[in-house]
């Protein structure tokens, strides 16, 4: 594409973003200076989540942690808490890394190049790009969905996702201005979220019309192509509601590292493909000896790479019961409990589904 069609895309584009360009909880008006820390926590929480949902995390978070150094003498516990129904619980335990690294080996300001950027905890060459470009103004192209999506598009690319990605980094980032990137890459992403949507974009009223080959070809609605996505596996297991006399329930914290790690969940057997559990099986995981009862009716949940059918099974504990984290339904509300486990204690209190 030759530079002056570049400089044209461009001068297009950030015409349209100064009339249409979204309010959004974390990104400056026009004429303000963006802040880095809202920059930083807003695209750590837009990884792998909808504007939709992050918006009430983003204006909880800035009320009770306003800067960098508020949240850097935060307590693990609270992020966490707060962090509640976001999933992929190491970006939590990163957030708060970074923040204490920011404040204790860059006197609380961040770095501004994508460089010195990409050292810290939790940031990779994704949110090293929107930040620098964001927050600092550097030229830098963060491609996201987004981003690939609207790159696909403007030059037609064929080739299948997710093999594609490379050549739409690089040619997103052949769009780049000297001027104005920051404004440029949520230009961008803007208008893959209200323009150039995955399967209906409004090529007639797209700022980026008459530049855009497969707009130009008919086809931008089949763009970006991917290869049929492989059926997501099914992964089962039984867990443990164990109760004491005075109403606590038994809970464990999972390991830091992996999924859901440093939450807490019921006790369970392991989580396995290959199919349901049978009693006997079952029974030689259970945390305690004592009367199990099987609750009728399955959990669904799913995650990003499998689905999860859970079945419950109840007891009463004998005595104190064993180690691990125990909390009445009246203390829930204070637990780390990740989206799948409070499908499973509304499901245990309830009784299970026949009740
Ligand atoms: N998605 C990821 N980062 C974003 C941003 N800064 N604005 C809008 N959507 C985004
Ligand atoms: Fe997307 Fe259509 Fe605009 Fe091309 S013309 S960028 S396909 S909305």
């Amino acid at each position: 594409m030759p530079t002056i069609e570049r400089d044209r895309i461009v001068a297009d584009l950030l015409a349209h973003y100064d009339i249409h360009r979204r309010v959004l909880p974390w990104r400056a008006l026009p004429g303000e200076t963006p802040d880095p820390y809202r920059v930083w926590l807003s695209e750590i929480m837009l990884q792998q989540t909808t504007v939709a949902t992050v918006g009430p995390y983003f204006r909880a978070f800035t009320e009770r942690w306003p800067t960098v150094e508020a949240l850097a003498a935060a307590d693990q516990d609270e992020v966490m808490h707060a962090w509640q129904g976001l999933g992929y619980y190491s970006r939590a335990r990163n957030l708060l890394k970074c923040a204490k690294t920011v404040v204790a080996e860059h006197g609380g300001r961040f770095p501004e190049t994508e460089a010195g950027l990409l050292e810290l905890p939790g940031i990779g060459p994704y949110t090293a790009a929107a930040i620098a470009a964001i927050a600092f103004d550097r030229p830098a192209m963060p491609v996201d969905g987004n981003i690939e999506r609207v790159t696909a598009r403007l030059f037609a690319i064929e080739a299948e996702m997710p093999g594609s990605k490379p050549e739409l980094r690089r040619l997103a980032a052949t769009l780049t201005p000297e001027r104005r990137p920051g404004d440029f890459a949520q230009a961008l992403m803007d208008l893959g979220a209200t323009i150039c949507t995955p399967k209906s974009p409004a090529c007639t009223r797209c700022p980026l019309g008459p530049h855009c080959e497969a707009a130009a070809k008919g086809i931008a609605a089949q763009l970006p192509r991917r290869a049929p996505k492989k059926a997501k596996p099914t992964r089962h297991a039984v867990f443990f509601w164990l109760v004491r006399d005075d109403g606590a329930v038994l809970f464990q914290r999972r390991p830091d590292e992996g999924l859901l790690g440093g939450m807490v969940m019921p006790p369970s057997t392991p989580w396995r493909e290959e199919g349901p559990w049978d009693e006997g099986e079952a029974l030689s995981h259970v945390p305690a000896h004592t009367e199990w009862r099987e609750l009728n009716g399955t959990v669904r949940h799913g995650f990003t790479h499998f689905h999860f059918d859970m079945t419950v099974w109840t007891g009463q504990a004998v005595g104190g019961g064993p180690d691990g984290v125990w909390a009445r339904p009246d203390e829930f509300g204070a637990l780390a409990l990740p989206t799948v486990a409070k499908k499973l204690c509304r499901h245990a209190l309830d009784g299970g589904t026949l009740l």
